[in-house]
């Protein structure tokens, strides 16, 4: 496989749909938000009313979905033919994405449809297994975090920007939540790769962090 991948893995709020988002721009590499396929599953259960203890049901739904990408300023994702995008980044949307995600089958349907993100002349994948599991020969491997104290105040301010209420230690309280169930699923649990560069974006720009990822590839 010569087609070059850069993955970028970390928790929710790192940064990192920003960071990969700018930097696939900036290489004109494809861009693959991992999370969303997880997340498109997740509004796929709640429309077929599939219970989430219904694993055979759950695996069924991630077999059957057809999803279509469509990568501008902001993601957007039809599924079936239907326009998804505003469902995409509840909050409910992304506990439902982080439930499933634990289950072995989920992942193992879901594998092909990520790996199929690596078309020439690249890819920048973004997600918690991309250098550990989905594309593990990648020649670039970033893992990218920030304090949860950081990552919360950063999603409380984009809560509020959109004139949607929101409550900073209610807002910390779940991400926190969130860290722990990826990272302690037995199943390609959210974990740096042996061969990442850590970046720890707490007191970072963006364009800093995407600057640093940049003389990475150079
Ligand atoms: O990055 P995100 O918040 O959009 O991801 C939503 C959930 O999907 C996350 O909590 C766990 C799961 N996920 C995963 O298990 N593996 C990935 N590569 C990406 C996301």
């Amino acid at each position: 496989m010569g087609i070059p991948v850069l993955t970028i893995d970390g928790p929710s709020g790192a940064g990192k749909g920003t960071v990969s988002r700018l930097v696939a721009k900036k290489l004109g590499w494809h861009y693959l938000d991992s999370g969303s396929i997880y997340r498109s599953l997740a509004i796929a259960l709640q429309l077929a009313s599939v219970d989430l203890a219904d694993v055979p049901g759950i695996v069924n739904v991630a077999e059957a979905m057809a999803l279509e990408f469509e990568c501008g300023d902001e993601l957007a994702v039809r599924l079936d033919g239907v326009d998804i995008t505003p469902q995409l980044g509840l909050e409910s949307t992304g506990v439902v994405a982080s439930q499933v995600a634990a289950l072995p089958d989920v992942r193992r349907v879901l594998l092909q449809k990520q790996q199929d993100f690596r078309k020439p002349p690249g890819l920048v994948a973004d997600g918690r297994d991309m250098g550990t599991v989905v594309f593990p020969d990648a020649k670039n491997k970033v893992f990218l975090t920030a304090s949860a104290a950081k990552r919360a105040e950063r999603r409380y301010k984009q809560l509020i920007e959109k004139a949607i209420d929101a409550n900073l230690i209610q807002i910390q309280k779940a991400i926190e939540e969130r860290d722990r169930r990826d990272m302690e699923r037995e199943n390609a649990p959210l974990a740096m790769a042996r061969d990442a560069l850590y970046i720890d974006s707490s007191d970072m720009t963006i364009a800093s962090v995407v600057e640093e990822i940049l003389n990475l590839i150079h």
